[in-house]
């Protein structure tokens, strides 16, 4: 069955976020969750990517939501396009709708942007090729113990948004994207938690240390709270950590860093517990050629390759050249895991539950 799929107009934002409210923010008014929790995603500029199909009097049917960001890796700077809210409306489901919406995704992409990550590991995203990918290591801390200290909650957003882009590995934003971010906290249940995110920041206005963005949530009657995004100094990030795990009197603070930051070792010697988990969502390769061509700089100076090209041998192959090595790949799921996972090069990338998800 051929399916008609409609990329969205400027008006017709508010249908899309009320039916993505309607699937994802049941307990919410439509129109009033989804889109102040995702100011970037449901907005008018946004809004030829957002694609659906309509259904009865234009409404939609089934829907993908994408945002195109670049992710910075050491020197090299990247496109991606994210997506989320996947979505099918109960009585049109199991019939390839979300599918089929995917793949027109993927064909508009793939000429111009490497890289693809998608909230969610469903079957229906791995069939498509899109794989786990990490590791991340997540730091958590139970213990508490009394702390003074400079820690308190606030947003600097210039001093946050300074931290941030000083990052080795983040995504691109400008200060204003920062400040409609982190204002898009105090949206209703913000990633589906009754509690209000919060910055705690580290250090004096004018010399911020460090910043941390939490989220806390209820999980089995316990109070645990989930930095989704920090930066700076990391023994300041770490002491902010051991400040609201009393303020809030939580039974657990978590957050996630790239394997070989400093911050892992840190707080490993301190006691902190430490464990490898995947990033969030699945990720696939759209386009090698251009992936290797826009990671070059990180290819020579993290990897020491100075000659990589990846080209198309046939229909279901693709050979990627690393210097002098060769491998031949039969699918873009194999060439993703060379790329961005333990298999291969295991090139990082930002966490994707930060506050840049989708
Ligand atoms: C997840 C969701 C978007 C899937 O939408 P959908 O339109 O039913 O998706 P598809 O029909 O393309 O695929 C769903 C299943 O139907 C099967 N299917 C696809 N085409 C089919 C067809 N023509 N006939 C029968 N089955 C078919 C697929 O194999 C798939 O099976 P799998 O899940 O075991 O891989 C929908 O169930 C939904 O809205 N769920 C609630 C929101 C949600 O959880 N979104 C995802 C957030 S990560």
């Amino acid at each position: 069955m051929k399916i008609e799929i409609w990329r969205a107009d400027p008006w017709d934002i508010d249908k899309l976020s009320e039916v993505a409210d309607r699937i994802f923010r049941p307990m919410l008014n439509p129109g009033t969750g989804m889109r102040r929790e995702f100011p970037l995603l449901f907005t008018q500029e946004n809004s030829s990517n957002l694609f659906y199909i309509p259904g009865e009097r234009k409404q939609p049917i089934s829907m993908v939501a994408t945002k195109p960001w670049k992710v910075r890796i050491f020197e090299s700077t990247i496109p991606i396009i994210a997506v989320g809210s996947v979505l099918t409306l109960p009585e049109y489901r199991n019939k390839g709708l979300a599918t089929g919406l995917l793949k027109k995704v993927i064909r508009v992409f793939r000429k111009t942007v490497p890289v693809m990550i998608i909230s969610g590991t469903l079957n229906l995203y791995r069939r498509l090729g899109a794989t786990d990918f990490g590791p991340l290591c997540e730091i958590t801390l139970k213990e508490k113990e009394i702390w003074k200290g400079k820690v308190y909650p606030g947003v600097y957003a210039d001093e946050i948004h300074e931290l941030y882009s000083n990052e080795d590995v983040r995504y691109e934003r400008t200060l204003s994207e920062t400040m409609e971010l982190i204002d898009a906290l105090k949206a209703p249940y913000y990633r589906q938690s009754p509690l209000k995110g919060e910055v705690f920041l580290a250090g004096e206005r004018g010399e911020l240390e460090a910043y941390a963005i939490l989220i806390p949530y209820y999980s089995r009657h316990s109070l645990n709270l989930k930095i989704i995004e920090w930066a700076g100094k990391r023994d300041s990030v770490l002491e902010i950590m051991k400040y609201v795990i009393n303020y809030y009197d939580a039974d657990s603070v978590t957050l996630k860093a790239q394997p070989f930051d400093p911050i892992v070792n840190i707080a490993y010697d301190k006691g902190f517990d430490v464990k490898k988990v995947n990033n969030q969502g699945l990720i696939l390769v759209l386009n090698p050629q251009l992936l290797v061509r826009q990671m070059k700089l990180y290819m020579v100076n993290r990897l020491k390759v100075e000659k990589a090209r990846a080209y198309r041998k046939d229909i279901n192959s693709w050979i990627v050249k690393l210097n002098d090595r060769i491998e031949e790949f039969e699918d873009l799921k194999s060439v993703t895991e060379f790329f961005f996972t333990e298999k291969g090069l295991k090139i990082p990338f930002p966490d994707t539950e930060g506050l840049n998800y989708i």
